[in-house]
């Protein structure tokens, strides 16, 4: 059994990236620059923002931060937000941006998602990317997906003819990599299900698969009776769960029973430390392209 580790496979692409933007700027080009919006104060959206800045730092970026404050006593206008995106589209110095989600709930976050310009959505959100995703055209590819997908591929995991089943059907994990992983070469080709709540026989038709893809949010549902033996599982699930040992009084659990499907698995994810890093590298990988694609 191999641990697939994305926190070493995130440093070294970042490495990559870093390197990759010298060279840029020593013949006299821009640094990548990512901007972000945070609205609110969502406990989990401060630390993966904080990650983003972070790594945009490792990889040699110009970063921005913009935060709103909002609150039920006193929600933030929609319209301020609108009117920041519609800025930041038109800024040149500015290569791609995100909005955090989720969003408080009062904000339309579909409406925000189109109100990015698809040329720096580079979260990969808009309709725009998510069709040109689907029928295989150069676009920005849903962070979380490119990451399982460039782990696939650096751990040299074959999905030719291969049996994927995908637990949980978001927007922005589940349909995106069912796209991706049916799409033709390497890593794709392979007959992927994707299946949600109403799902009948669950267990069942994970067991046929040759790569386990949790990705439904629920701690520990993928348990070992789940997983063939010598499958590839990859845990996408990063729930908070308290634990009084900790100094955050929380640990982050997966959607797999990790322990004691560990033992069937040929490749398993861990959480942390699987996909959770390389994710925000595809962040870092669609800004570069982003920048480059002014060139
Ligand atoms: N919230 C959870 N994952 C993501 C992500 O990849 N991008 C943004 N903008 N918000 C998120």
């Amino acid at each position: 059994m191999t641990i697939i580790d994305g926190k070493q496979t995130a440093a070294d692409i970042k490495s990559e990236i870093a390197r990759e933007v010298e060279e840029r700027v020593a013949a006299g080009k821009r640094r990548p620059h990512l901007a972000a919006i945070l609205v609110g104060h969502d406990g989990g959206s401060e630390t993966y923002v904080a990650n983003k800045v972070k790594a945009c730092e490792e990889c040699g970026f110009k970063s921005t931060l913009i935060r709103f404050e909002s609150t039920d006593e006193a929600p933030l206008d929609p319209k301020e937000l609108m009117d920041t995106i519609a800025k930041l589209n038109e800024d040149e110095d500015v290569d791609g941006f995100i909005v955090q989600l989720p969003l408080p709930k009062h904000i339309d976050e579909q409406a925000v998602i189109e109100a990015v310009r698809p040329e720096k959505d580079v979260d990969g959100f808009h309709p725009v990317n998510v069709g040109k995703q689907s029928i295989g055209l150069p676009c920005f590819h849903s962070a979380t997906p490119a990451g399982i997908v460039e782990l696939l591929k650096r751990y040299e995991i074959p999905t030719r003819g291969k049996k994927v089943v995908i637990v949980g059907r978001s927007n922005i994990v589940g349909k995106p990599l069912a796209a991706m992983l049916m799409q033709k070469g390497y890593p794709g080709d392979a007959t992927v299900t994707v299946c949600h709540s109403a799902t009948e026989n669950l267990a069942e038709v994970c067991r046929e698969a040759d790569i386990l893809v949790a990705a439904l949010g629920r701690p520990g549902f993928i348990t070992a009776d789940m997983v063939k033996d010598g499958a590839t599982v990859i845990d996408v699930g990063t729930t908070r769960v308290p634990d009084a040992t900790r100094k955050s009084g929380f640990r982050l659990r997966g959607d797999v029973d990790y322990e004691n499907a560990a033992p069937k698995c040929s490749f398993i994810t861990p959480v942390p430390g699987g996909v959770g890093p390389m994710t925000i590298c595809s962040l870092m990988q669609n800004t570069l392209q982003a920048a480059k694609s002014k060139d």
